[in-house]
Parts: structure tokens; sequence; C-alpha cells
């Protein structure tokens, strides 16, 4: 472990120095994007104004045939768009392919200055991290970069899980991490195959003993327990977490259920994989219109943020003065990206 003082120092000589606070920014969806399709790249344009984040993907999904065509086609939508607030990342190839080296290497080249965040697949341990910290100082060196890229590690292994909070703190790069359900129900050997979401027979069951005749059976979130574990790796270090992708679009539903559950407990934003999602990820990590009036109510009713008030028959005290404020921080944020919300929260 490095002394504090040795943690923010750049990894290479005339690298940008690394940042000591992240960028407050809403990170409500990131955008996946296939760049080697050209349709898709036509409107790039347009997608980096509806959306938080527009993430050019690299990794799984694209084909082996095409993956130097989706770095060549994520240069091109770089160069090609001012993406202004919009954050522009890209997933690259895992450390252990044989793209990964090229994917960096050419990207950070090529438009490392408007790049904000790289996402990496399949990170293990520290040591995954340790190594893209390395290489990127060198490239951001060689490049006269002024601004450090971050970057972002999907929590997909088994071995991941079990190193969240050592990847949490691996790097003053570090932005955040996004669960990977599917990946990571292979790693575990899960008996499943679906991307992410829940199972229906994933459930718990009323006692055999219960008076109703049927008994009532309740399906559970598979996702609680990482979910929970990723959420305090990240609070605890101060970086973001994430609930990664949906794959069933034909659920609207379950994939807001998703989303949601993962907002109340803590995570920042959702992939979208599909255009649909970026509606819904929108609606679920924007702060409910009546969750912000109640929070400007404690905030109101307890300038100093302390002692004890009742609300509408609830005891406020300064730990729900203290929810209040994130709730009333992020409306506040949202607000600046979205004018028809800025309206309604009067924040
Ligand atoms: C995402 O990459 C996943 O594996 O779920
Ligand atoms: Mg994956």
């Amino acid at each position: 472990m490095k002394l504090p003082r040795k943690f923010f120092e750049p990894l290479a000589i005339g690298a940008p120095l690394p940042l000591r606070d992240l960028p407050v920014k809403v990170e409500r969806m990131i955008h996946f994007v296939p760049p080697h399709n050209e349709k898709v790249r036509a409107k790039i344009g347009e997608l980096a104004r509806d959306v938080d984040v527009v993430l050019g993907n690299l990794e799984d999904a694209v084909p082996v045939e095409a993956k130097e065509a989706a770095r060549l086609g994520f240069i091109e939508m770089a160069n090609a768009v001012d993406y202004g607030d919009t954050g522009l990342w890209t997933r690259i190839n895992a450390l252990n392919s044989p793209w990964m080296l090229d994917d960096i290497t050419q990207i950070v080249a090529a438009i490392g200055a408007k790049l904000d965040v790289v996402m990496l697949p399949k990170v293990e341990g520290p040591w995954d991290i340790h190594y893209l910290d390395q290489l990127l100082a060198q490239l951001e060196a060689r490049h006269h970069l002024r601004k450090p890229i971050l970057i972002h590690a999907i929590l997909e292994t088994a071995e991941g899980v079990k190193n969240v909070d050592s990847i949490a703190c691996a790097s003053p790069r570090m932005h955040g991490m996004s669960l990977g359900p599917a990946d990571l129900a292979a790693s575990r050997a899960m008996k499943t195959t679906r991307v992410g979401g829940g199972h229906p027979d994933y459930k718990v069951l009323a006692d055999s003993t219960a008076p109703d005749a049927q008994r009532a059976s309740a399906q559970q979130d598979l996702w609680h327990y990482t979910i929970a574990k990723m959420v305090d790796a990240c609070a605890a270090n101060g970086i973001k977490p994430f609930y990664g992708p949906f794959g069933d679009f034909s659920d609207p539903q379950a994939c807001e259920t998703q989303f949601r559950n993962a907002f109340l407990m803590g995570c920042a934003g959702a992939w979208s994989l599909h255009p649909s999602q970026i509606t819904i990820a929108t609606n679920v990590f924007s702060p409910d219109v009546a969750e912000v009036a109640f929070a400007k109510r404690i905030l109101e009713a307890m300038p100093n943020g302390s002692g004890a008030v009742m609300i509408d028959g609830k005891m406020q005290d300064d730990a729900t003065w203290k929810q209040a404020k994130v709730i009333v921080d992020l409306a506040k944020q949202v607000a600046k990206k979205d004018p028809k919300l800025a309206a309604v929260y009067g924040v």
C-alpha cells in the first residue's frame, strides 16, 4: 500500500497529475454503441444529446472479425462529434485478449484528449488496474495529454467480487465499477442463461405449515449480495457503483425494477443497450419528484442539519438530513442537465 503522497504522484514523467476528486457528473445511463456499425455512427451527434454517457463497445458482442473496424469506428465517432457535457467512454477488450494493447495505444494516440473513461472488463484484482494505470500514464505522457483518463472496472468474475475492495482503491484513476451479471453468472457457474435480471426459480416459499392452501412464494434478487458488496466498496472509496446490462429488451418492467433496486441501493446509473432503456434509466436514476419535495422539507426544517423534528408524523434527525441531502444534491445535478426536471424539482 502506497503512502497517500505517493498515491497521487503521476506514474510517468510528463503524465498529468491524478485527480484528487472525481468530476461531478450525472451518469444515469452508460449507453453502449457498436462503433463498427456505420448507421449507428451516423446518428451519434443526435444520441449524444439524449444520454449522459456514450460508450463505444469494443469487447463482447463485437464479432472477432469486426474488432479492428470497431476500434477505428470508435476513433472516427470520437472525432466526428462535440460531446459537450456528455461523457465519452470506451469498453476495451480484456487484458488477456489479442486486441487490448492496440485498443488502448491507438485510441489514446488518436483521441486521448476527448476520452473521459476506459471501461476495463473482467477485472480480477488490483493488479489489473495497476497495469492499465501505468500504461495510461505512459501514453498520456507520450501524447502530451493534460487531463487524466479514468478507469471504470467491470465486476464480472468471482475473483473480482472477492477482491472488490482492493480494486476500488487501486488507483486515483478509479471512476467506479459496474456489475457484469452475464460474465459473473458464468464465472460462478450459476445455472442461468440470461443477461442480468432475476430467475423465477430463485425464490422463497412459505413454510409448509402455513395456513394458506396455496403456499405463497416470492422471487428473490439474484444480484442483491453482489450489488451491496460493490456499493459498499465504491462508497467507502469515493467512487461510483453502477448496475450493468439488462438483456431482455422485451421486458421493460423487469428492467425498470432491476434498475430501481440498484438505484435505491446506492448505484448512480446502469447500462443502456437499447434505445428503450435510455428512457427507463432516465426515469429511474433521476430522483422521484415527490421524494425530492420531501427531502427539501427536511433540509428546510433543519437548517443546520442537527436535532430532531417531526414531519408528517415521521421523525427526522441528523441522519435523515444526510439522506435528504443526497437526494437534493442529485436533483440539483440532474436539473443542470435536464431543464424539464429542473422546473419540477424547483431546485
Ligand atoms: C457484462 O459485460 C456482463 O458480462 O454482464
Ligand atoms: Mg461481460
